[in-house]
């Protein structure tokens, strides 16, 4: 349902992506991992349309998207929650999700009914501000705001980062939970290796902006992908 095709871009002079290929089946959880300064984030910002590419083409459902707006993408149903989460610190976490409806069109009756069950947290806490959240909640509104759009792929940029060894649990039952319905794939950027294995079908790593090893989840071999991670 997605595939990326020979992606580069630069920031000035300096290279950034090499030839980057990935394919995404529906449903699907793809594993991006990579150390520090990579290209990860630098490669979700090319899916969304917010890098310009030097070579290459995205293909989401048939359609080749390379020259579409950000905006449009998003409408197609490309969500992206950004490394740090930017939520609106002085909006309540209800205001957050409804804008997040509103910048695809809906309004707040468009609140999918079931969106509590994923996120049962959220809902003692819809009139707390955002700014007031802890790291884990702010990540699980993140990722609520983007999924009451209806995407049918969503970008996440290292959502375990900065969050609590307790709660990363809770958010790894949110990602499955949305890998169980089975609709929506998932290109889950991540450096904690475990947690991204334990959600993944298939695990690509990144090394100075290529892809340098590929293997599904089920037959990978943890120490190949240690030696690159350098863990
Ligand atoms: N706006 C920018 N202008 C110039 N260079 C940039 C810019 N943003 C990122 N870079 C450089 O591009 C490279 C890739 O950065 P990117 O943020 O994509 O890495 P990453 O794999 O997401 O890293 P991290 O794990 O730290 O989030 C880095 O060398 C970075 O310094
Ligand atoms: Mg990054």
């Amino acid at each position: 349902m997605f595939s990326a095709n020979g992606i580069s871009c630069a920031y000035g002079e300096s290279t950034v992506l090499r030839n980057v290929n990935m394919d995404i089946k529906k449903g699907q959880v793809i594993a991006l991992m990579g150390r520090n300064g990579v290209g990860k984030t630098t490669f979700l910002k090319t899916i969304m349309g917010k890098m310009k590419l030097r070579s290459g083409s995205f293909h989401f459902n048939t359609e080749n998207i390379s020259h579409w707006k950000s905006e449009k993408r998003a409408q197609a149903g490309i969500g992206y929650v950004p490394q740090g989460r930017d939520i609106f610190p002085y909006l309540t976490v209800k205001e957050n999700l409804i804008l997040g409806l509103e910048a695809r069109g809906k309004s707040e009756k468009d609140l999918p009914g079931d969106i509590y069950k994923i996120f049962p947290d959220l809902k003692k806490i819809l009139n707390r501000k955002g700014g007031d959240l802890s790291g884990g909640q702010q990540q699980q509104l993140a990722i609520a705001r983007i999924l009451v759009t209806e995407p049918k792929m969503i970008l996440l940029d290292e959502p375990t980062e900065g969050i609590q060894p307790s709660i990363v649990q809770q958010i790894e039952n949110t990602i499955r939970m949305i890998k169980e319905q089975g609709n929506i794939s998932i290109l889950l950027v991540e450096q904690y290796m475990e947690f991204a294995l334990r959600l993944a079908d298939v695990c690509y790593i990144m090394e100075r902006g290529e892809i340098t090893y590929q293997s599904n989840v089920s037959d990978l071999s943890r120490d190949d992908v240690k030696i690159r991670l350098a863990i």
